[in-house]
This record gives structure tokens, C-alpha cells and sequence, in this order.
């Protein structure tokens, strides 16, 4: 369908490869947030940035942030942007992708001499997974003005604090409340990323236009036995918090396919003392609980913690549950649905819109302003996974979406909230 020419769209696949580099654990893609490989990765993007006669800046929570002026100085700002932190052994493009089309919009606007009645505000949040500490979207709520000072106490594995860690980094934590953006100095926030699921690939089709982002909810399960030899304590004597894990996971996996459009999951799980011959004394698991609306996530959550809390009674386990972080489900706005809707009809493609199950940075911004979001498949739906893949030809097809949107994009028809 679409034939374009796009020289920024091969630089941008060519900068995906070249960006998978930075790695905090040789032979896989792992850039957890404030790591070296984040601060490598953070050098390349911005040294792209200046290549392309931008001047990036770096704020006090290490996101980068690039400015290409509108058709006079100073006017409100059009952000597209995505993070550059990874999960553990990561694709290379869920983030790095909508980082580096804004780049490309930039690029092929200025190869042709384009000003909009706008500026663009490029952005490269260093938070998005929120694998590293126990609060996610740190780069993208500080500039949304929803920065939560406290998360700043948070503690990673090893016991840094968010705070240490951003001062190690140069950063100044007391200039995080300056990062947020005045309503009437931004029109909208658009990110281009890959679907992370399989409907646009079942579908045929590359793009797809996002309705609303998932309901979230992240808790920490921590259960309390008794630890033993595995080989001299009976069965009917065991408080073995392992077991009582297991029956809770299995649990929750029965309660989230029992509510329509719940799902949940659990990614980490630690046993101690961790020997093949101790009856595991104590465990700590993670629970990510999300549906496409808020009453359905938080009925699953409170059905999942009462059966934990059953199961531990029951087996006389000691269980403490923190509560990580939640998040609302966010709609998208209906004009950028609609602008993207326009680009992707105009390059002869089916306008297919859905929910998207997976956290983005675009959550934050709701209140803020108008947000939206563009999926591009991506191979067998695979991702938070090194088979994640696109096509290069999908890659210039997003990008010559997002131009189309841009530069049909009138800032009239954003009141810009004052
Ligand atoms: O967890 C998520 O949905 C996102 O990838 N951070
Ligand atoms: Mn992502
Ligand atoms: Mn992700």
C-alpha cells in the first residue's frame, strides 16, 4: 500500500540496532533505569539529538528532553516520546521505538524545510518498566507535574534508594518539581509504540489506534513459615511458605480467568534460604493485577488478596502484602484517535482501534493534556522478550503515519487549557 521514501526511517531501524547495545548484562538487552547501560544509552540519544541540530537537555530525574521550534519561538509544544529503560533480557523496540521516530518526525520535517504552528518536544523517559525500584513512570509523570516526592525512599534489590541513585547520577532531586509542564505550554502527547500483542498482525494490518490504556495495580506478597529439613519434618508439620505460594498463584491464576478482561501475573518470585534441602521459610512474590477498567482491576485485586489471605490462614503462614503502585485506566483522546484514524485511511489501511493491556508512559499525561497512542505490530506479538521484532517497511509506515498526524494537526482544535 504505502510507498514513501523515508532516508530518516532506515536511520531510525539502524538506531534500534545501534541503541541495543547498551546493556547491563552481556549477551542480553537488559537497561534498568539509573544503570550504566541507561547512562550509555542516554549519551547515544542525545548525541543523535545533536546530530540532528537539536540541543537535548537532561532533567533531574534523567529524562532527555529535545525541542524543534514551531513556525515562531516559543509556541506550545506537540510531546512525543517513550522511554529507553528495558525489562529483564528485553526487545530492543518496546521504548526505543516512539524515542526514535519523534527523532525521525524531526529529521524528515526539517529535510524538507517544515515549521508547524507548533513546536515538537521530543522526549526519552528513563522509567517506563519500573523493574528497577518499586514506583514506574518517573521521567514521564515528573514532566506530567505527577512526580511523587516520597517514591524518591524507594529501595531497589540492593537497597539504593531512588534518591541515592539519581544523585548518584549528578541529578539534583530538589529541582524535580520544576520539571512539570504548564498545561498551556504543551498541546498534546502522542507515542508511537509496538502493540506487544497479536491483533494488528491477525488483523493484517500495521497500525492500530489506541483506545485506552489497562487499569494497573502492583503488589508485593511476602509469606512467613518455617524453615526446615527437608528431609526429617513430616508433612502435616510443614509451614512451608513456598507451597502456600504456589497454591496462591494458582489461585489467582483461577480468579483472573474467571473475571472477564482481568488478568494477572506473577513475574518474580523469591524462596529463602533458597537450599535444595530447607523447606522454604520465607517468600516474597509479585502480583501485577490489570483490567481495561478500574472497578473490574481493583474487584480482582480484592478477590486475589482475600483468597491469599485464606490460603495463609489456612496454612498458618504469615502474609504482609504492600501495595506497589496503581494506576487508572487512561482513555486516549478522541481527536488524536481521530487524526490518527485520517493517517492511517490515507496511506489505504483499515483503521482498527484497541485497548491496550500494557502500562506506557502516556498514562501520565491525561490530566495534562490531550494524549494518544499509535500501535505498530509486531512479529507474532512477541514482546518483554529478544524475539520482539518489526519490519523495517512497518517501521517506515509508522513514521510516515506520525508525519501525516503532525502535520495535519491543527492546535485550534486543542483548547489549550490555561
Ligand atoms: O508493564 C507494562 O505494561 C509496561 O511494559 N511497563
Ligand atoms: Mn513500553
Ligand atoms: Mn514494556
Amino acid at each position: 500500500m504505502l510507498r514513501t521514501n523515508l532516508p530518516a526511517a532506515q536511520r531510525m531501524m539502524e538506531r534500534l540496532d545501534a541503541l541495543a547495545r547498551h546493556t547491563d548484562e552481556p549477551g542480553k538487552l537488559t537497561r534498568l533505569y539509573l544503570s550504566p547501560a541507561h547512562k550509555a544509552a542516554m549519551a547515544e540519544v542525545a548525541g543523535w539529538m545533536r546530530e540532528a541540530g537539536l540541543n537535548p537537555v537532561i532533567d533531574a530525574v534523567g529524562t532527555i528532553s529535545a525541542r524543534y521550534e514551531g513556525s515562531e519561538p516559543g509556541l506550545p509544544a506537540l510531546l512525543l516520546g517513550s522511554h529507553i529503560d528495558s525489562v529483564r533480557d528485553a526487545g530492543k523496540y518496546d521504548g526505543p521505538l516512539g524515542v526514535l521516530a519523534a527523532l525521525a518526525v524531526v529529521e524528515e520535517l526539517q529535510r524538507m524545510g517544515e515549521r508547524l504552528p507548533f513546536a515538537i518536544e521530543i522526549l526519552a523517559f528513563g522509567d517506563e518498566e519500573g523493574v528497577r525500584f518499586p514506583m514506574t513512570l518517573s521521567g514521564s509523570k515528573a514532566v506530567a507535574g505527577k512526580f511523587d516526592m516520597a517514591a524518591l525512599a524507594g529501595r531497589d534489590k540492593d537497597g539504593i534508594s531512588l534518591g541515592e541513585a539519581l544523585s548518584g547520577f549528578g541529578y539534583d532531586t530538589s529541582a524535580i518539581p520544576a520539571i512539570a509542564r504548564k498545561k498551556e505550554d504543551v498541546l498534546a502527547y502522542l507515542e508511537l509504540h509496538i502493540e506487544q500483542g497479536p491483533v494488528l498482525e491477525a488483523e493484517n494490518q500495521p497500525l492500530g489506534i489506541v483506545s485506552a490504556i489497562a487499569s494497573i495495580a502492583r503488589l508485593n506478597v511476602t509469606l512467613t513459615g518455617v524453615a526446615g529439613h527437608a528431609g526429617t519434618v513430616p508433612m502435616a508439620y510443614r509451614k512451608d511458605a513456598l507451597v502456600a505460594a504456589a497454591a496462591m498463584i494458582v489461585e489467582t491464576e483461577a480468579i483472573a480467568r474467571a473475571m472477564p478482561g482481568l488478568v494477572a501475573t506473577t513475574g518474580r518470585i523469591e524462596a529463602k534460604p533458597g537450599a535444595v534441602n530447607v523447606i522454604a521459610g520465607d517468600v516474597a512474590f509479585s502480583l501485577d493485577i490489570r483490567a481495561p477498567e478500574d472497578e473490574v482491576r481493583r474487584a480482582g485485586v480484592e478477590r486475589i488478596l482475600t483468597a491469599c489471605r485464606a490460603i495463609a490462614e489456612a496454612r498458618g503462614i504469615g502474609i504482609t502484602i504492600d501495595a506497589g503502585y496503581e494506576e487508572e485506566a487512561a482513555l486516549c483522546n478522541p481527536l488524536i484517535k481521530e487524526a490518527l484514524g485520517a493517517a492511517i485511511t490515507a496511506f489505504g489501511y483499515r483503521p482498527i482501534t484497541l485497548p491496550s493491556g500494557a502500562g506506557h508512559d502516556a498514562m501520565a499525561f491525561v490530566d495534562l493534556c490531550p494524549m494518544g497512542m499509535l500501535f505498530l505490530r509486531c512479529k507474532d506479538g512477541i514482546s518483554h522478550n529478544p524475539a520482539e521484532s518489526i519490519t523495517p517497511e512497518d517501521g517506515e509506515i509508522a513514521l510516515a503515519a506520525l508525519l501525516h498526524v503532525v502535520r495535519n494537526l491543527d492546535p485550534k482544535a486543542f483548547t489549550v487549557k490555561a
